[in-house]
């Protein structure tokens, strides 16, 4: 294990004294509004943040208008969502022109680039500080240096040129639910897929102490949280003083009644070590997302996936015939540079021939900087012809696939009551609607409450059903 990747506690300490001063000069009592794009590491990363921002004397807005700290946590992985990011960031210079003490800040994916930061540097001068993602845990420094009119704006280490990047434990968290929680195990990705930013801008694998995690978990359970993800970018290759699968393992043997998810895994790496110790823990949800991105075997050699289709399917197959009830998703790329129209039916074939419960396409997007952008690019035509066609495929399978919970009753987590409608999830994280039968309980029925559900009705993204005594 890396040992020199954690932060040194007296560098937390210092944090942590900084939002003193930073409480000092603001007064306290003001409002912090974090804006997440992208994946559930920026979503767990954000509540970290927000767990600084608290220290700091900021409290959680969801109204942008009234927060005096604004951040905007930025997805980098394809170019709608650096496009969103950026249409949003405008918004902020009528809100500073209205009032220069509000902070403003940009971090995330986004930041690690610099060919993004130029431009956040240039066209949105309002933009107080930008922070790369192994910066996080200083954010009090941060701020406190932009109170005081430092015109340091941009912190990052370069994670681009081969730095590992760091570990902060001990840092404050104000999760976004209270029965729903991200545990990251570790960060970073050594992967380098030649279409993907991520190994650039999160930096070299690492993996957090079993121990900690583990505390983490357990604090969680006993705080009554019921739905827990292990979240790592390839949790498969975490390294700490537990294999992944052990960790799992451990992770769901606490008493109580919660699920353990994780995400993400890589056909590659996942091992039947990882599928067995699944299938014989019912606290472990059923549910397994194991991206194939490509059909085809030369567009996966392309891709650096390091496993052909063939070795796909024998996991894909284990996975369903060893874990009982499980639902199989995955994210697919169409039109990586190159594919031809034989290689993309080969991975309609595929697809249709596994059957995923949930499928997550996208058209390739070019990432300045991985080699797949400097490839031949497919026409954006022919991309999204692809996509809407795979997209297609799949809703006919998920509607199939779906219809085996008909009549089933299913163990399902409540999400409550949103617009008249109980809402929640099944282990498979499908989500389902439901009604109560007359006379029953709505307490038990609340949000962060396990019941069970008959299904009723099954279509290709949700399920319906009536909650059983
Ligand atoms: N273009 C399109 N999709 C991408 N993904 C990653 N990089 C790109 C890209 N450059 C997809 C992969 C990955 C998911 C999170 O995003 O399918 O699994
Ligand atoms: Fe990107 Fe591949 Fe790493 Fe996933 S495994 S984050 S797709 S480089």
């Amino acid at each position: 294990m890396l040992k020199d990747v954690f932060v040194p506690q007296e560098d937390i300490k210092a944090q942590f004294e900084a939002a003193q001063r930073v409480k000092e000069i603001t007064g306290g009592g003001k409002k912090a509004y974090i804006a997440t794009f992208g994946c559930q590491q920026n979503e767990a990363d954000s509540e970290r943040l927000m767990g600084l921002c608290r220290l700091m004397g900021y409290e959680k807005t969801y109204i942008l208008e009234e927060a005096e700290l604004i951040i905007f946590n930025t997805c980098a992985i394809r170019e709608h969502a650096e496009l969103k990011v950026f249409s949003k960031a405008g918004g902020l210079r009528k809100l500073k022109e209205k009032n220069r003490r509000i902070v403003t800040a940009v971090c995330g994916c986004m930041a690690e680039q610099s060919h993004r930061r130029e431009k956040f540097l240039t066209s949105y001068p309002y933009i107080d500080f930008i922070f790369g993602t192994d910066r996080l845990h200083m954010l009090p420094q941060m701020v406190e240096n932009a109170l005081k009119g430092k015109k340091l704006k941009v912190y990052i280490s370069g994670l681009s040129h081969d730095k590992f990047g760091v570990i902060a434990e001990g840092l404050p968290v104000v999760r976004e639910s209270n029965y729903k929680a991200w545990v990251s195990v570790m960060y970073g990705c050594n992967n380098f897929c030649t279409y993907c930013v991520v190994p650039y801008v999160r930096g070299r694998e690492r993996s957090r102490r079993s121990a900690d995690v583990l505390a983490e978990v357990e604090a969680l359970v006993k705080a009554g949280y019921k739905d827990i993800t292990l979240l790592g970018q390839n949790v498969n290759s975490y390294k700490g003083e537990y294999s992944f699968p052990e960790l799992l393992r451990r992770a769901a043997s606490f008493e109580g009644d919660y699920w353990i998810r994780f995400m993400t895994s890589h056909p590659k790496d996942a091992s039947k070590e990882l599928i067995d110790v699944m299938a014989e823990n019912p606290k472990i949800a059923p549910h397994f997302h194991l991206p194939m991105q490509s059909g085809d075997n030369r567009i996966l050699e392309l891709m650096n996936r390091r496993y052909t289709v063939e070795q796909y399917m024998e996991k894909a197959a284990y996975i369903k015939e060893k874990i009982p009830h499980v639902a199989l998703s995955s994210d697919i790329i169409c039109g990586y540079p190159t594919e031809t129209e034989e290689e993309f039916e080969n991975t309609v074939k595929a697809v249709d021939k596994v059957g995923f419960d949930m499928l997550f396409t996208f058209v390739y997007s070019p990432r300045i900087g991985t080699p797949a952008a400097e490839m031949e690019q497919v026409e954006h035509k022919i991309k999204t012809e692809r996509f809407a066609r795979l997209s297609a495929l799949e809703n006919l399978r998920a509607e199939e696939l779906n219809s085996r919970f008909a009549g089933q009753t299913v163990k399902v987590l409540s999400d409550g009551l949103q617009d008249g409608i109980y809402k929640g999830r099944t282990g498979q994280n499908k989500i389902i609607s439901f009604t109560l039968p007359q006379g029953f309980d709505e307490e038990k029925a609340a949000a962060g409450k396990f019941l069970q559900v008959k299904v009723t009705k099954a279509a290709a993204y949700t399920l319906e059903g009536e909650a059983t005594e």
